[in-house]
């Protein structure tokens, strides 16, 4: 199968195709998704497949109206519409009860909840209108791979496992959306994004956080591959705040192999750099690092004398939670030390 590429002017195309029960990549805001009928179990089995996907771990339904969330879930709380008529189209995806029946275990995982999202994606919200139908909607990767927020990556990972990808640019993103779980009593953020655990409580109160394999408590040093997520083939070294970049360019010197860097622009012009770094500039602010984080991790995958990456670490606040949640994960907990440092 050659995997076509779609404009935004093929959107009918794409739509035929997942009536079909075919598997076809499309935009959001945060990162690609891989999408298929939710209601259509053969294709959602042909997802995991593609993307090499443990099958325990459930997919995020993709909807285009509230309306079509109550059509698959079993209720929706008060403070579940809040949300969504404060934040949705966005980055909030909501795990909700799911109506007895609606959905193959192939989506939930065997969970008796499943999570929804309404992308803030015209292209993708106009291709499951035409499509008719939820669409599940993993991140388009090989999966343990950084997300896709190009359709060349998807196109890297998938090309010729999958019907097509729907082009709509680089992502605006570029991290995964918050993951709320509201089917519990106290409704708790599984995993950070771009909405903010601060943005949720100013419309529902207190919520909490979910720390589990965040990597809080992992030892840092030990190359911990126990959550490996997000992975290029080279080791991932976060950089403190207030790390002497100075003594990561020294380390660098030091290193047999070439070792890229990813770091803010201001950081990457003072630096100066031995022959065997590789920059990869992660732009002004925390936004363009996190837009940037998984393009500059799988950039380095196709250059194979980088064994080593050392990442800047962002304030662990806001939209900085998510790209440290990730870049951690990246990194299997392991900080550049200094004292390594001859
Ligand atoms: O931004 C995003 O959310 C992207 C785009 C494509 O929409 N999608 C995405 O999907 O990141 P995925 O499958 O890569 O991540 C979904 C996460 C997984 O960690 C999964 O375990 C969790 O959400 N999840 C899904 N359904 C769940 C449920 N019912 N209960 C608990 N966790 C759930
Ligand atoms: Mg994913």
């Amino acid at each position: 199968m050659n995997t076509k590429v779609y404009r935004l002017s093929q959107i009918d195309e794409a739509a035929a195709a997942i009536r079909r029960g075919e598997l076809v990549a499309f935009p959001t805001e945060t990162v690609y998704g891989l999408g298929a009928d939710a209601t259509n179990e053969a294709a959602v089995k042909n997802v995991y497949l593609a993307k090499g996907r443990p099958s325990d771990n459930p997919l995020i339904v993709h909807v285009n109206s509230v309306k079509m969330v109550e059509q698959y879930a079993a209720e929706i709380p008060e403070n579940a519409r809040k949300l969504m008529a404060k934040f949705w189209p966005g980055s909030l995806t909501i795990i909700l009860k799911v109506k007895k029946g609606a959905f193959s275990k192939t989506v939930t995982g065997g969970l008796s909840t499943v999570a929804f999202r309404f992308p803030d994606c015209q292209p993708t919200l106009d291709l499951i209108a035409k499509a008719g139908v939820p669409m599940v909607g993993p991140s388009a990767n090989t999966s343990g791979k950084p997300s896709p927020t190009t359709a060349q990556h998807v196109y890297h990972d998938l090309n010729g496992k999958i019907t097509g990808i729907l082009d709509n640019g680089p992502t605006r993103v570029g991290v995964e959306s918050t993951v709320l779980d509201m089917s519990t009593d106290t409704p708790v953020i599984l995993r950070p994004g771009a909405v903010t655990k601060h943005d949720i409580e100013s419309v529902i109160g207190s919520i909490d956080l979910n720390h589990h394999k965040v990597g809080k408590n992992e030892t840092p040093k030990a190359p911990g591959m126990k959550y490996k997520h997000y992975a290029p083939s080279a080791q991932v070294y976060i950089v403190d705040e207030g790390t002497d970049w100075e003594q990561v360019a020294k380390w660098i010197s030091e290193q047999p192999f070439d070792v890229g860097v990813m770091a803010e622009g201001r950081i990457l012009k003072q630096l100066s750099l031995p022959m065997n770094a590789v920059q990869f500039s992660l732009g002004e602010n925390v936004n363009d690092a996190s837009a940037r984080l998984f393009d500059g991790l799988r950039a380095f995958d196709d250059q194979h004398n980088v064994k080593a990456i050392v990442t800047q670490a962002f304030p662990a606040v806001d939209l900085g939670r998510a790209y440290m949640n990730r870049l951690n994960k990246s990194a299997g907990g392991v900080h550049f030390d200094p004292n390594q440092v001859k």
